[in-house]
Formats: C-alpha cells, structure tokens, sequence
C-alpha cells in the first residue's frame, strides 16, 4: 500500500523544508521514507516492497503475525541488514547502503526484542557508557535517566532490576546515545509484567508527546497501541498490509483475517 509520504513508487521524497520545519506543501516533512523495501534470504523473500512514510514527531506501530518480518524490516533501516532492493531515506538522505554505525550517528535508535543490557553493570554505567559511545553525537540529552523515571536505581545492577525496568534502561540508553531523530522499539513490552505495562508506556508516550520524539514501534497487543500510535502498519508475510489509525486497522476485516489465518 502507497503512504503518503512518498512522492513516488521509487523516488524518495527530499523536498526542502520551509523554516519552521514544514515542507512547501504544508506537509510535516518525512523523517524516515522506506520505498519498494525488500529483502530476499537463500532464495525466500523475507520483505517485498515495502513503501512505508513516517513524519516528524509521527508514532507508528508496527503489528503481525509472527514471522511477519517486523523486525527484518528494523534490521534493515537501522542497518543490521542490506535491502536486496528498495530504498530507506532519512530526513530525506539515502542510506540504504550505509553501515549501521552511521546511521547511529544520524540519529537512528534501536532496542532489540530481547533485552539487552550486562548484569553484572549499574544503571548509571549504562549510561556513561551510551555517552561514550556518543561522545561527539549531537541530541544527546544529559539527563537520560530521569527521562525514563530510573534516576532513583542509578546504582542499581542491571541484574536486579525487574523487566519493566531494564526496558527503560535500554530507552534511558538510546537517548544517551544521541538517538534522536528515530527511535526503533522492538517489543519494548516483551517480557515485562502486565503491572509494568502501564508505566512504561507512559515513559515512551511522554517520550513522543512531550518531546516529539518520532517513533516506530512493534508491539503485539492492540490495546496498548490506542492512544499511543497515531497510526498502525500491518505486516503479513514480508509485505506491508495496511497502515491507518488504529481505530480503522482494528475495523480493517483484512487484518482480522491476516491474524486469524496465521494465529490458528
Ligand atoms: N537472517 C535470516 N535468515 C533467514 N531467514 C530469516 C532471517 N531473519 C529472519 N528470517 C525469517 O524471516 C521471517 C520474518 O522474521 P522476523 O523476525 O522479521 O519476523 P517478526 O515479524 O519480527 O516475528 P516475531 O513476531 O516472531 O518477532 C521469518 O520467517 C524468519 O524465520
Ligand atoms: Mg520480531
């Protein structure tokens, strides 16, 4: 399905921005443009043509199935993987043929579906240690673990720390790390007690409301997704579905039928 983000079935949309951030048409300009997207493995097509547009300060879930290639598509925007075909801009520069590293340096984040941080190290040492990284990175926030609500566990060790809580170390991470163009959440949710839920949800809302923070998320349960995502992406089989408010995709009968003929 074309967004409308896209200027064409190829091209990849660099219109200059008029000064207060708005392109000439009035339009909010795209932060990150994915056109014709695919990625083909031995043989299998994992990602086939997928056009997707997310603008400045815009939060977008991404839904599927199992094995829909949700995450094939992250790997392939933060870099993890090169797209066989396609093209993925960001603020409008291609970068689909650059290393991972350099994306980071734009200003592309990323937290996996597995958390990711060291046992054996503290809160705070996380953090120092994003810095680091970003040491010359622009974006990078001074206060990342108030952001996420974890200044009281600086001196905790990761390995203590309840799954709610490493999720917002690894949120508290990216904004460390100067990650401040696009954050990329991979079930950020995972393993994370329902009583966590709520509160982490919040952290990202607050995140994306209160500092525009523009977003693309996987998450599975729907009922998280109302009144975070302004709109929701279907995948289903390495292509891209659908994508409209969540109130519609939740209406959508093909996406109904997309889940129930792979989740039975
Ligand atoms: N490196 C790889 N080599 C070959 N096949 C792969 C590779 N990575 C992923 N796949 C396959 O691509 C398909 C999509 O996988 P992907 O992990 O992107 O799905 P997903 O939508 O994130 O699923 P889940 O909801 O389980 O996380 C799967 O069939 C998977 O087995
Ligand atoms: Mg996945």
């Amino acid at each position: 399905m074309m967004s409308d983000g896209l200027t064409s079935r190829d091209g990849l949309s660099s219109g200059a921005a008029a000064p207060d951030g708005r392109s000439p048409d009035g339009r909010v300009p795209d932060v990150l443009t994915v056109a014709g997207l695919s990625w083909t493995v031995g043989g299998s097509a994992i990602l086939s043509e997928v056009d997707l547009a997310v603008s400045e300060g815009e939060f977008v879930a991404v839904i599927g199935p199992n094995g829909a290639g949700k995450t094939s598509l992250f790997n392939l925007i933060s870099g993890l993987n090169r797209a066989t075909a396609g093209r993925i801009a960001l603020d409008g520069t291609d970068i689909t043929t650059e290393p991972p590293h350099k994306r980071a340096r734009r200003g592309i984040g990323r937290t996996f579906q597995s958390s990711s941080v060291f046992p054996t190290m503290t809160v705070a040492e996380h953090v120092a240690l994003a810095q680091q990284v970003a040491a010359k990175r622009r974006g990078v926030v001074s206060d990342p673990l108030e952001r996420v609500r974890l200044t009281e566990k600086s001196s905790a060790l990761a390995a203590d720390l309840s799954h709610g809580d490493k999720r917002k170390l690894e949120l508290a991470m990216l904004l460390a790390s100067g990650a401040e163009r696009l954050l990329l959440l991979d079930e950020p949710m995972a393993g994370v007690a329902s009583g966590e839920v709520p509160e982490l949800v919040d952290v990202i809302r607050t995140l994306h409301r209160d500092e525009g923070r523009t977003v693309l998320m996987v998450e599975h349960h729907m009922e998280v997704l109302l009144g975070l995502a302004d709109r929701v992406a279907v995948m289903h089989h390495g292509a891209l579905l659908a994508i409209d408010t969540p109130e519609r995709i939740m209406a959508d009968a093909r996406v109904q039928e997309a889940y129930v003929g792979d989740a039975l």
